[in-house]
């Protein structure tokens, strides 16, 4: 009875993310979905406007991956990969590489996209220790960078929100600023590209012997507010870590399988990582594989007999577990036989006419979008980019009502998350923009404390 269970998610529950007295005024169990729709144990439907946390890709219970998972069940569920190899693992590091960027031939797999970032920069840590260079240690990191929530990932994460209050708890990364255009005095893209290019060249000129790597999201920084790179910026970082030999770890847990208009972000710019981390759309938003990605260069640093201490010790429990590598092998069947790539980028030109109306919004300040992937940002005064006091909690409340329109998505502070799965058609597409702006107009409207007091 749905009545009980809310009251045991109350009373059993801690969700991550969530402050759990907002759960308990506006509680939610979802039981069951099909396509871009997910319904509650009320049998209210809601599409699914940040893909189940930016994951799914072809909608729930595809029937080619719900096959794939049966058919392997036949087979095993999950052995270790710890010395010994399993089947879909296997075909789907051949597949892996063959669809990666240049350069990158290896895989080592993991469960979700903070082990995948974790182990590249262990990988990255190891590499310049395995190559005698013991001196390089440090890592970069851009302003407002995310890349999960365990303490390795969080000391390359700069968003106070989240990292602010474990600071001693993590180990020091240099930080660069972000390239961001919107807050940006002069405004201009190329000025902001220009000038944060500057500052990490400078940083490295300073500091480049004792760097390991540099971590970044390609071309769209996810949990940090749904910000856009100029036009220049990726490439530029390649080039700089090339000339001052850093290790390049690109970040595709949010931006790989297609969500930005190609398969991985870094091909917008022909940009080549050392290391390149996937999970969330790799088994199409079933399963939890991960993987991270890297070049012969650093698999040879790790290379040798057992006795020269090259090792690379680190492993998790289900890491390649075998449902979810068939899983994952069936999503990219489906990838090629639909083109889904192309499609993503066709319906991504839809979305920024759909989404240009919202601009007109008294309080929209900003559009971000990157393919699929879009943040609105809500500010109080459009001209002055003032935001909404904190208090007010506009982005939340914008999202609680585009819930109760019957669409999901979650808020970073006043950004509106909205990343619909790709296989959205151009129907719901344009439902999804109705409630985006319907739910914006409705907590940006009413006053503070008219509402909640
Ligand atoms: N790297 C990137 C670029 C990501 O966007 C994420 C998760 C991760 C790594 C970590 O992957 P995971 O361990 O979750 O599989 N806190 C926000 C959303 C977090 C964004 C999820 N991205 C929220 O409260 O909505």
């Amino acid at each position: 009875n749905p009545q009980q269970l809310l009251e045991k998610s109350k009373k059993y529950m801690w969700l991550p993310f969530t402050q759990m007295s907002d759960y308990e005024r506006d509680p939610l169990i979802i039981e069951s979905g099909e396509g871009v729709v997910v319904k509650d144990i009320y049998g209210k439907e809601y599409l699914d406007g940040n893909s189940s946390l930016w994951l799914n890709v072809h909608g729930h219970r595809k029937a080619e991956i719900d096959e794939a998972i049966r058919k392997q069940l036949e087979s095993i569920a999950h052995s270790t990969l710890l010395g010994a190899a399993n089947v879909p693992s296997v075909l789907l590091a051949e597949r892996l590489i063959n669809i990666a960027p240049e350069g990158l031939t290896r895989v080592f797999y993991s469960d979700s996209g903070a082990t995948a970032v974790e182990i590249a920069v262990k990988m990255a840590y190891q590499y310049w220790q395995n190559k005698g260079r013991s001196e390089k240690t440090k890592f970069v990191t851009l302003s407002n960078g995310y890349h999960g929530d365990t303490v390795g990932t969080m000391s390359v994460g700069s968003i106070d929100l989240y990292h602010k209050v474990y600071t001693s708890l993590l180990f020091d990364a240099l930080v660069v600023p972000f390239p961001a255009v919107y807050r940006h005095p002069s405004g201009d893209a190329q000025t902001v590209c220009n000038e944060s290019l500057q500052s990490l060249r400078e940083l490295f000129e300073k500091r480049h012997s004792e760097i390991a790597g540099l971590t970044l999201e390609p071309l769209i920084q996810g949990a940090g507010g749904m910000n856009t790179m100029p036009r220049g910026y990726l490439k530029g970082v390649e080039s700089l870590c090339r000339e001052f030999d850093i290790l390049l770890i690109a970040d595709e847990v949010a931006t790989g399988f297609g969500r930005t208009g190609k398969m991985f972000a870094v091909e917008h710019e022909g940009v080549r990582p050392d290391l390149m981390t996937v999970a969330k759309g790799l088994t199409g938003g079933y399963l939890p594989v991960a993987a991270t990605l890297a070049t012969e260069q650093v698999y040879d640093a790790f290379y040798g007999e057992y006795e020269e201490m090259k090792t690379f010790f680190h492993g998790h429990s289900y890491t390649g577990n075998q449902l979810g590598c068939a899983a994952a092998l069936a999503n990219l069947d489906i990838f090629e036989r639909e083109r889904l790539v192309e499609q993503a980028s066709d319906k991504a030109k839809l979305l920024s006419e759909l989404l240009h109306d919202l601009g007109e919004l008294d309080h929209v300040g900003d559009i971000r979008q990157c393919g699929l992937i879009c943040g609105i940002e809500l500010v109080q005064d459009q001209k002055t980019k003032v935001p909404f006091p904190f208090k007010w909690r506009v982005g939340y409340r914008s999202t609680l009502k585009m819930r109760e329109l019957g669409m999901l998505t979650r808020p970073l502070g006043d950004v509106i998350v909205f990343m619909p799965p790709l296989a959205a058609t151009e129907e719901q597409l344009g439902e999804m923009v109705r409630i985006l702006k319907e739910g914006i107009v409705w907590a940006t409207t009413f006053q503070y404390g008219a509402t909640t007091n």
